[in-house]
C-alpha cells in the first residue's frame, strides 16, 4: 500500500510531533527544542531531542531518529500503513487509496525533480562558459560576489532555442519531460517541435524547502518585458505555496528567530548577502494564507519589508487583510516601510545591512498598520464619520477568528478611537524601575479635527510639483505619506509621484505631456489655471518654490503629526519607555519647526 507523498507530507505538518511523543514521555522546552529521555534506550538523563520546526525526533544516545510517522511505528509497533492511518485519523484526515495513476505520477514527480536538477546544473555551467560573459558581467555588475552566484545557484540560458533540449534529452529524459517541468513549451498548433522556454535569460533556480529545484525564475538583462520569466505552474512548483529562498533563510531563520519577506529574487538575495541570511520572497504573487503559515513555521512574526512604491505597499495592503483572519496567539506579521523610491536591494548596496536594520526596527506591528490605514483612508471629523471608521475599525476585528487575539484587537482599538476622539487625558505614567521620572511631558497641543479638507494647500503642492519636478527630491516622502482629501487631486498626486519615481529627471513639459497620456491633461490643465499663490508658478525662482512647498507640506501635515503625538502620549501613559520619549521629542521637534516656519512667515 503506498500513498500520495503530497498527503504524506500534508499528515507530517498537521500532526504535531511535540503532541504525540508528548503522550508517551514528559518533554522538557529547551529554547526551540524538547528534551526527554529516550523511550526507546533505558536512561536517566535526556538526550531524546524533539523538534516541530525540523519534523525529526533524535536520541543522541541510542541513535533512534524519525518523523512523526516513524515515531508511532516504533513506539506503537505498528507496521507503516497501520501508524498512517492511526495519525490520519486523529488528525481528521481521510486516507486517500492511492490509484495505479497515482503511483505513476509519484514516479513522474521523482524523475521530474532529476530533470529540473540537470537543468540547474546546465545552466550555472553555462554561466563560467564564454557564452555566458555577458550574464556573469551583469550579474557582478549588481554587485553579487562569486560566492553568493553559487549559493543561489545562478545561470545562464543562451538564446538558442534548441540548446537546453538537446543537452538533456538521452535515455531517461524525454521531451513530454522538459514540456511536463515547464523547462519546454509545445507550441499550440501541436506539430511543430517544442522549444525551450527560457533564452537569454539569467536563470534563478527556485527551491522547495527542502532545497530541490522546483522552478526557474529569468531575468531579462537588459529592458524588456517581461523582465522575469517564470516557470508555470507544474507538479513541483505550485507558486502560490512556495516561497523563494526558504530553504537557504531557515539556518538564518532559526538562528536570529526572524524572518524577511520581500518582493523580489534579487532583493532576498542582496539581503542574504549582505548577512541578513533570512530573507525570503513570494513568487510574483501577492502573499498567500498558504505562504503566510509557511513562515509561520519559521518565525513569529515575519516582517513584510516591500518596495516603498504604491504597488508595494498595495501588497503589503493585502497581505495584512490575508494575515486578520489566520492570527493566533504570538502569531503576527510586521511592516517595515522602505524610503521611497528604494527596494531592499537598492538600500542594502547604498547603505549596508545596518541602513536595512534601521528600517526593520521601525516595522510597525499589524494592529499599528490597520489603525494607520483605516484612519487615514478618510476624514473622522463628523460624527456620522468617526461612526463608520469604528465600523470599519469593527468589521476588520471580527474577520480574526481566533477570539483570543480578536479580544485584544478590539479592546485596545477602543482605547486609541477614545484618545482620537475625546482626547482622553493620558493617564498618570507609571515609570519604570531604573529610568530617570520624566518632568511632566507638556500637553499643549492644540487639537484639530482629525484630518481637516485643504483642497487649496494640495492644488498648491501639485502645480509646484509639477511646475517645478526636480523638487521631487526633497519632497517625495511626505508627498507619499500624504493623502488628499480631494479624491481627484489625489489619483494627480500618486499619478505624478509614480511617473517621477519611474522616470527621474522628467522637465515640467515632458511630465504634463506624460499625465495627459495617461488621462489627467483636464485636471492638470485646470489646476495650473487657478495656481494661487507666486511660489507655485511656473517662473518661481527654484530656492522660493522649494521653501513654499515644503511650507505647504509642513501645513497639511500639521493635523497628521498632531494625531502621532497624542498617540505617542498616549503610550507614555501605559508605560514611559525611551524609545516612546524619543518618538515623542521627535514629533514636538517636527511640529515646532513646521510652526516656526509659519511664524517666519506672519
Ligand atoms: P521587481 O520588479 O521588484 O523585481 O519584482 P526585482 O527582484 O527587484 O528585480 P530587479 O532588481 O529589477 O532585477 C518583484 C518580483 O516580482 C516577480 C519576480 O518574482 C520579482 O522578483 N516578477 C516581476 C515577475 O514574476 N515577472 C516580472 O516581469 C516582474
Ligand atoms: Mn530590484
Amino acid at each position: 500500500m503506498s500513498f500520495p507523498p503530497r498527503f504524506l507530507e500534508e499528515l507530517r505538518t498537521r500532526i504535531s510531533l511535540t503532541e504525540v511523543v508528548g503522550r508517551k514521555v514528559k518533554l522538557v522546552r529547551k529554547g526551540r527544542e524538547y528534551w526527554a529521555c529516550c523511550p526507546f534506550h533505558n536512561e536517566k538523563s535526556p538526550s531524546f531531542s524533539v523538534s516541530d520546526e525540523k519534523g525529526f525526533y533524535h536520541c543522541f544516545g541510542c541513535g533512534a531518529h524519525g518523523d512523526v510517522i516513524g515515531f508511532a511505528m516504533r513506539a506503537q509497533g505498528l507496521p507503516f500503513p497501520e501508524a498512517v492511518e492511526r495519525l490520519a485519523a486523529e488528525a481528521g484526515m481521510e486516507v486517500p487509496k492511492a490509484s495505479p495513476e497515482e503511483r505513476e505520477q509519484a514516479k513522474r514527480e521523482a524523475s521530474l525533480y532529476e530533470v529540473m536538477e540537470l537543468a540547474c546544473k546546465h545552466f550555472e555551467g553555462h554561466l563560467s562558459a564564454p557564452q555566458g560573459r555577458e550574464a556573469l558581467a551583469y550579474l557582478k555588475g549588481r554587485g553579487l560576489s562569486d560566492e553568493t552566484i553559487a549559493r543561489f545557484r545562478l545561470g545562464f540560458a543562451p538564446e538558442d532555442r534548441n540548446e537546453l533540449k538537446v543537452a538533456l534529452l538521452g535515455e531517461t529524459i524525454t521531451k513530454e519531460m522538459l514540456i511536463e517541468a515547464g523547462l519546454l513549451i509545445q507550441p499550440e498548433d501541436g506539430g511543430r517541435e517544442p522549444y525551450g522556454r527560457f533564452r537569454g535569460r539569467v536563470m534563478f533556480p527556485i527551491t522547495d524547502k527542502r532545497g530541490r529545484v522546483v522552478a526557474f525564475g529569468g531575468r531579462i538583462m537588459g529592458a524588456g518585458e517581461p523582465k522575469y520569466l517564470n516557470s508555470p505552474e507544474t507538479p513541483l512548483f505550485h507558486k502560490g505555496r512556495q516561497l523563494y529562498a526558504l530553504a537557504q533563510a531557515r539556518e538564518g531563520a532559526r538562528a536570529t528567530g526572524r524572518l524577511i519577506a520581500v518582493e523580489g529574487y534579487m532583493d532576498v538575495i542582496a539581503l542574504h548577502q549582505a548577512g541578513l541570511d533570512q530573507a525570503v520572497a513570494p513568487l510574483g504573487t501577492a502573499l498567500t494564507e498558504a505562504q503566510i503559515e509557511e513562515m509561520w513555521r519559521l518565525a513569529p512574526e515575519p516582517i513584510l519589508c516591500f518596495d516603498g512604491d504604491t504597488a508595494g505597499q498595495r501588497a503589503a495592503g493585502r497581505a495584512l487583510e490575508r494575515a486578520l483572519p489566520l492570527l493566533k496567539p504570538g502569531l503576527s506579521l510586521r511592516f517595515a516601510t522602505l524610503p521611497p523610491g528604494e527596494d531592499p536591494d537598492t538600500l542594502v548596496q547604498k547603505q549596508g545591512a545596518p541602513g536595512l536594520e534601521a528600517v526593520l526596527g521601525q516595522a510597525q506591528s499589524l494592529l499599528e498598520r490597520l489603525w494607520i490605514t483605516e484612519t487615514m483612508a478618510a476624514p473622522a471629523d463628523t460624527p456620522e464619520r468617526r461612526a463608520a471608521l469604528e465600523k470599519r475599525l469593527e468589521d476588520q476585528v471580527r474577520r480574526i477568528q481566533d477570539t483570543q487575539v480578536q479580544y485584544y484587537y478590539r479592546s485596545d482599538i477602543k482605547n486609541r478611537l477614545r484618545d482620537l476622539f475625546f482626547q482622553a487625558r493620558p493617564k498618570q505614567a507609571r515609570f519604570t524601575k531604573g529610568r530617570e521620572p520624566v518632568a511632566g511631558v507638556p500637553r499643549n497641543v492644540p487639537m484639530l479635527p482629525p484630518s481637516a479638507p485643504q483642497p487649496k494647500l494640495e492644488s498648491l503642492l501639485l502645480s509646484c510639483l509639477i511646475n517645478h519636478p526636480d523638487l521631487i527630491d526633497a519632497t517625495a516622502e511626505p508627498l507619499g505619506h500624504l493623502s488628499f482629501s480631494d479624491p481627484g487631486l489625489d489619483r494627480l498626486r500618486q499619478e505624478a509621484l509614480n511617473l517621477l519615481a519611474q522616470m527621474p529627471g522628467l522637465d515640467s513639459e515632458t511630465l504634463k505631456h506624460h499625465l495627459d497620456a495617461h488621462g489627467f491633461g483636464e485636471a492638470v490643465a485646470s489646476l495650473l489655471r487657478t495656481t494661487l499663490a507666486r511660489f507655485a508658478g511656473a517662473d518661481a525662482p527654484q530656492d522660493d518654490a522649494r521653501k513654499g512647498m515644503l511650507h505647504t507640506l509642513g501645513r497639511l501635515r500639521r493635523p497628521h503629526i498632531v494625531q502621532a503625538i497624542l498617540e505617542a502620549e498616549r503610550r507614555l501613559g501605559d508605560e514611559v519607555s525611551q524609545e516612546a520619549l524619543d518618538a515623542l521629542t521627535a514629533l514636538r521637534d517636527e511640529l515646532s519647526r513646521i510652526d516656526d516656519i509659519d511664524d517666519d512667515d506672519a
